[in-house]
């Protein structure tokens, strides 16, 4: 199926998915192209730089497949590649063309779910390193505490698909152990990776009772819908025929076999190398 000018979804591998099923969801009637680059994940422990190429190189090939708009949907490359894109890139390549992110409409909100003021973080290195959180919440909730845990184990337990196994309970006790040591106030935990929320009932039973766990899939639909109703001009260019299409650029039969549990449906999906760019 070719779409003329769908919404782009990306991320390193499989977690975009849980965030492109919110947002068909909320917003149905759009046609999505969904790239995951599962054979260069995780792009966690790679360095600014390389999660900058990586994700550029995957902008474009958006692009030259007729997204007007991609949503980054990896806190990594938005942490790591985003502002540089829409700063230095765009002007460039295209400016009527957008790219967003999964970190600013996060942090807009992510404030309102504490009672005590006090969240913590859970991301892949990559993520925590940058500081972008902490940076981000500053700006909107300034009086609120922030703790972050980098948990580089977990984006290869749920590509590997060991993420519902016994031996992933080791690790989550860990970096659940990690953060909530760094204060006992610490209500809210936000899931700042797309591919934890495959991770949430074991987080639940680790996290203390009744602390709120806060995933990004609704918040980044919510936050797509209204930029669209705040952009007519962007929301006119994107076609509406409900098509998805898949792209991966590791084994079909892999994507396949793994992509339905995080999108909630079966999924088709088609080979991308990049290197024939
Ligand atoms: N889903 C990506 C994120 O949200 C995972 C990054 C990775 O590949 O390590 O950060």
């Amino acid at each position: 199926m070719q779409l003329t000018s769908p919404i782009g979804v990306f991320d390193s591998g499989y977690g975009g998915l849980t965030v492109l099923r919110e947002i068909v969801k909320k917003l149905p009637q759009y046609d999505y192209l969904y790239l995951g680059d599962n054979a260069r994940a995780p792009y966690g422990p790679r360095s600014f730089d390389t999660v900058y190429q990586y994700t550029l190189e995957c902008v474009q090939w958006f692009f030259s497949q007729g997204c007007e708009l991609v949503v980054l949907a990896c806190n990594t490359a938005s942490a790591k590649a985003l502002r540089t894109i829409q700063q230095k890139d765009l002007p460039r390549i295209d400016p009527s063309k957008r790219v967003l992110g999964v970190i600013r409409p996060t942090t807009e909100i992510i404030g309102n779910y504490s009672q005590t003021q006090e969240v913590g973080i859970l991301g892949t290195s990559g993520t925590v390193q940058s500081g972008s959180y902490p940076i981000e919440i500053e700006k909107f909730f300034p009086d609120l505490k922030v703790y972050q845990e980098a948990c580089p184990m977990w984006v290869p337990l749920v590509e590997n698909n060991e993420y519902d196994k016994p031996g992933a309970d080791y690790f989550i006790r860990q970096h659940i152990d990690q953060l909530m040591g760094q204060s006992g106030q610490i209500d809210t935990v936000l899931l700042a990776c797309t591919h934890y929320p495959l991770l949430i009932d074991k987080i639940r039973k680790t996290l203390p009772p009744g602390t709120q766990i806060v995933s990004q899939g609704n918040i980044v639909a919510d936050s797509l819908a209204d930029y669209l109703q705040r952009h007519p001009g962007m929301e006119r260019k994107i076609s509406r025929g409900a098509g998805r299409v898949f792209y991966t650029t590791d084994s079909t039969a892999d994507f396949d076999n793994h992509a339905a549990v995080f999108f909630g449906e079966p999924v088709h999906s088609l080979h991308l190398d990049l290197s024939k760019g």
